[in-house]
């Protein structure tokens, strides 16, 4: 296995004008949490960072409509959510926000580098104007026909179907989103972030890197291929953060371009806030590290286009992502989420009805991965009941009993391995490396897929070794089907820990192992078989409960009833 890494894990920042559902959390922030979790047991140093994506036009137009101010509105939400987070497990080293006075501070000197060093020019822009609101309709402000796959509701600065980025005069037949009425175009001065002069360098870093995913190479390189424009990067919205340009006092950054760079900045401010201010740049500025994302495809061309042109612009020298783990869309019983249609499961509704760690194990289960992934009730009631409950937690439990009751919580002493022991023990060792391949290519869902094949090999293996005859019989041979059981039983925990980690240290507390057997750094030794001949386990009880067998039939009442009663939780200006 590799040696120490440093890695810097990003999760796309969320916008705070709703709560993440289940489909937003799968797709950044838990993939990324069980990459950098990952990551640390192996040893490596890692810098996981967020935060709420708080400018721009959807906090601005959802702010207008509820009549608050927007960043009542994002104390309020990002409160909300930043809990929420900690609920669900998410490891974050520094979950931040993009009002954070160091973000705001670090993109406009960023800025301001890339415009020094010609990449920013001033042009006279066409911008939709709502005669009857009287504001300009940036992005999010203006919708119509995406006229190159013809989706009716194409947004001003991209579509969410094709995933094309658009300027608002391409749009067919616009409208303006708070009265619905035609606009009219205005000229007005821009600045234009110049992408054409770095054309080459991002084509030539997009065919260096070998680890980019497909779906995030075919994309970027089509995109590419059909030239890139320049794109504009101020606003005349309020609501942002100022532009630093000489003579654009007046106008604000255009919301990509101030998120985006929060990767940076977050990084800044967690060192900053442990008293080592400088230590960040032994991240961003060591062509060693790695930078991985983890994003829904919709986020594509911003990652793997915009933040690597900014980086080169800047003249700085950070290093360029190492990959883009992109999900495709997760949809729930067929359907994509919706909102307004009450479509989906939001993810302060999920912890009401279940504990983290089973929603935590599905979702990674049906990750998006390779292609679009569908969450039904069914599926999710037998991943938990069938794959986690049995093949995992019947596998752990029946090992554990059993030495509790037939050797007094003691683990006994071995004898000489059969080839049946051997075979098992190199099978799942060869398991262990797979995992580690897979996990470090963020493929999550395959993983996952390697670990739960250990407990079915564990399952075969008892099965074909039957300790609860062989105890009379030959008592040698069934102690050592119990050292081994017990050290494959750790082995698993480790390797689930990322994915379930409150159920993986109800397994250790049960295995009484102290820290140093999973602190960081474990990964590398798992293979050590570290449970000797008399260590004590603890009494063993059931980690995983099963869900009821008329769990379907009840499910849904029971999210009404959720959903009814979350509206009193939730912040006051989402309701
Ligand atoms: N807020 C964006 C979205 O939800 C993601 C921003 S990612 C960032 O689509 F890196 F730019 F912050
Ligand atoms: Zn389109």
């Amino acid at each position: 296995m590799s040696e120490k890494r440093k890695w810097i894990v990003g999760a796309a920042w969320p916008y705070v004008n709703s709560v993440p559902h289940l489909g937003n959390l799968i797709g950044s922030i838990l993939s990324a949490d069980v990459f950098a979790r990952y990551m640390r047991l192996r040893g490596d140093e890692v810098v996981f960072v967020s935060g709420s994506d708080e400018h721009g036009t959807p906090i601005e137009v959802e702010a207008i409509k509820k009549g608050v101010k927007p960043r009542e509105m994002t104390d309020q939400v990002h409160g909300y959510v930043t809990k929420l987070f900690k609920e669900w497990g998410i490891s974050f080293d520094n979950y931040t926000r993009t009002e954070s006075p160091i973000h705001k501070e670090f993109v406009r000197d960023l800025l301001l580098k890339v415009y020094k060093n010609g990449y920013i020019f001033e042009q006279i822009d066409i911008v939709p104007y709502c005669p009857h609101d009287k504001i300009y309709l940036p992005d999010r402000f203006i919708e119509g026909q995406c006229p190159y796959c013809g989706y009716p509701k194409a947004r001003g600065d991209q579509c969410d179907k094709c995933g094309r980025l658009l300027h608002p005069t391409e749009l067919i037949n616009p409208r303006c989103v708070l009265c619905g009425s035609r606009p009219i175009f205005k000229k007005t001065k821009h600045w234009f972030f110049d992408l054409p002069k770095l054309e080459k360098k991002i084509l030539e870093w997009v065919s260096n890197n070998p680890y980019l995913p497909d779906n995030v190479r075919n994309f970027t390189l089509s995109w590419i291929g059909e030239g890139l424009k320049p794109r504009s990067i101020t606003r005349d919205n309020k609501w942002g953060i100022e532009a630093p340009f000489p003579g654009a006092q007046d106008k604000t950054i255009y919301v990509w371009f101030d998120a985006l760079l929060g990767y940076i900045s977050a990084t800044k401010e967690y060192f900053e806030k442990r008293g080592e201010p400088d230590k960040w740049l032994s991240f961003w500025k060591n062509k060693d590290a790695r930078v991985v994302f983890f994003i829904g495809k919709d986020n594509i061309p911003f990652h793997s286009v915009i933040f690597p042109a900014l980086e080169i612009a800047s003249g700085e020298n950070y290093v360029l992502p190492w990959s883009i783990a992109a999900t495709e869309y997760l949809l729930f019983e067929g359907e994509k989420f919706s909102k307004s249609r009450g479509i989906g499961v939001w993810i302060d509704e999920a912890l009401e009805l279940m504990p983290p760690d089973y929603w935590r194990f599905a979702l990674i289960r049906l990750r998006p991965e390779q292609k679009d992934a569908n969450f039904s009730w069914r599926e999710f009631y037998r991943i938990i009941n069938k794959e986690l409950c049995d093949d995992i937690g019947n596998f752990i439990h029946r090992i554990l009993s059993f030495i509790y009751k037939k050797y007094d919580g003691e683990i006994p002493k071995y004898g000489k391995l059969s080839s049946v022991d051997e075979e098992f023990i190199s099978k799942v060792f060869s398991t262990i490396d797979e995992i580690d391949r897979e996990f470090e290519r963020a493929r999550l869902r395959i993983a996952l897929e390697k670990i739960l094949s250990i407990a079915w090999l564990g399952n075969q293996y008892l099965n074909k070794k039957a300790p609860w005859d062989k105890i009379k019989s030959e008592p040698e041979d069934a102690a050592t089907t119990m050292w081994i059981g017990a050290n494959i039983v750790y082995i698993l925990t480790i390797l689930l820990a990322p994915i379930i980690p409150s159920k993986a240290e109800e397994i250790w507390s049960i295995l009484n192992i102290d820290e140093s057997l999973w602190k960081p750094g474990r990964i590398t030794t798992l293979k050590n078989m570290p449970l000797k001949p008399g260590h004590r386990i603890n009494k063993p009880k059931p980690v995983f409960p099963k869900l009821p067998p008329d769990f379907l039939d009840k499910i849904q009442e029971q999210l009404a009833k959720v959903r009814k009663a979350i509206v009193n939780k939730r912040p006051k200006v989402l309701s």
